[in-house]
């Protein structure tokens, strides 16, 4: 079973923020002090730069950078080391896709296929690299339960169809989408699959190599990791197609003023000097996840989402965004008629943090017909406790504005 209390004394801005009841996760996961100490350690005793030096701390800083990616590929259950690029988050793993690998190989009448519940990082670069080349972004409906519409999937992808992007995890609405269903459908059209993991990395197995996808991408910031990091998964048979994206030192085998030649993937992703402290901090949120259950983990987060929701309902004249058969600990809701961001300050009176606004998925909120909603996301070091505070707080809010 998870001990809420437990995981949280592993989290040191609790000790300093003492009663912070913390419900932003899914915008970003606190840090345990094993990885804040991580990040101290690497810049008190190992700083160095990496794939350069021939002294000891640079040869030290290039092993432990490089043993994050067999820690990833573990992580994620890859097959090779080399699958593994290192990027700044999610959103420039998307670009890097849609840039590298997608546009060269997509036309006018082409089209790509993503579903209304995209972040707006898995919906913008598609969308202008359709607009650039004239192809069509095709977008899969999501029902008023807040699912993408399975049945409809198929009939979105045809032989024009070039990639389908699609979230696990929707952040706004709590929704987890069957992916392995999603990328055989689109398998047996020959699709390529970039799944978005953002939501669902920190404890949902990923397994991409029984997945199949080609590719996967996730932040560290989400996963208790530092910010600045994220991954690229390309599978093992098509990293030869992933082209240099940015250019510089660190990703070339020869350089000549009339010409140049890079190294393979993933290196040839990380031109410069790369997020070394952050890549290296990352391996010790995977460290501390190792710990975590993932099983206990989903039934938690899960488990206090459907409390929430269950005394959420107590109050009047409050309404829950969707209602996914399967979600994780990520609740939309709105408070009456009272704007999301006044609830939201309200709450922060009381050390209650919550996001208000529209969460990075604009398009999916105006199909909803909301402008705003207010979003409690869940973590391992969260309890119903917590929740209790925040309803008894909302109920207060909800009869002084009523
Ligand atoms: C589902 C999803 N995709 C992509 C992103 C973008 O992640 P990042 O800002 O770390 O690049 C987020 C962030 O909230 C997300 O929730």
């Amino acid at each position: 079973m998870i001990d809420p209390q437990f995981i949280k004394s592993h989290f040191p801005v609790f000790r300093h923020h003492a009663g912070l009841i913390y419900f932003d996760n899914a915008a970003t996961t606190q840090r345990p002090g094993v990885v804040i100490d991580k990040l101290n350690d690497f810049y008190s005793r190992g700083n160095a730069n990496i794939h350069r030096g021939l002294y000891g701390l640079s040869v030290n800083a290039t092993t432990n950078y490089e043993a994050v990616r067999e820690k990833v590929r573990d992580f994620i259950g890859g097959k090779t080391k080399e699958s593994v690029a290192f990027t700044r988050g999610t959103t420039e793993a998307i670009n890097v896709v849609a840039n590298t690998y997608l546009k060269p190989r997509i036309g006018a009448g082409d089209n790509v296929v993503i579903s209304a519940m995209e972040h707006h990082s898995n919906l913008i670069p598609w969308q202008q690299l359709c607009l650039q080349k004239d192809a069509e972004l095709r977008i899969i409906p999501v029902a008023d339960t807040g699912e993408v519409v399975i049945d409809a999937v198929n009939d979105y992808l045809d032989r024009k169809t070039k990639m389908l992007a699609i979230t696990h995890i929707s952040n706004t609405l709590g929704t987890v989408n069957p992916v392995d269903k999603m990328v055989d459908i689109a398998h047996r059209k020959k699709v390529p699959v970039l799944v978005d993991a953002a939501q669902s990395a920190c404890f949902y197995p990923l397994e991409v190599a029984s997945l199949d996808c080609e590719f996967l991408a996730f932040s560290g910031h989400k996963i208790f990791g530092p910010f600045g990091v994220g991954v690229l998964y390309t599978r093992p048979d098509l990293i030869e197609d992933m082209l240099p994206y940015n250019y510089g030192g660190g990703m070339i085998t020869h350089v000549g003023f009339d010409e140049s030649t890079f190294m393979p993937y993933p290196y040839n992703l990380e031109a410069g000097t790369p997020q070394i402290a952050e890549v290296i901090g990352l391996a010790e949120a995977i460290d501390y996840l190792r710990q975590v259950d993932k099983t206990e983990a989903i039934d938690h987060v899960s488990g206090l989402a459907a409390y929430f929701i269950e005394e959420l309902n107590k109050i009047g004249k409050s309404a829950v965004i969707a209602s996914p058969k399967e979600r994780t600990g990520i609740v939309s809701f709105l408070l009456d008629n009272i704007h999301p961001h006044d609830v939201a300050t309200f709450l922060a009176e009381d050390n209650i943090a919550v996001r208000a606004g529209h969460h990075c998925t604009q398009p999916l909120l105006e199909q909803m017909g909301v402008r705003a909603t207010l979003r409690a996301s869940f973590s391992i070091y969260n309890t119903r406790e917590e929740i209790d505070r925040m309803t008894d707080k909302l109920t207060e809010i909800q009869r002084f504005w009523s």
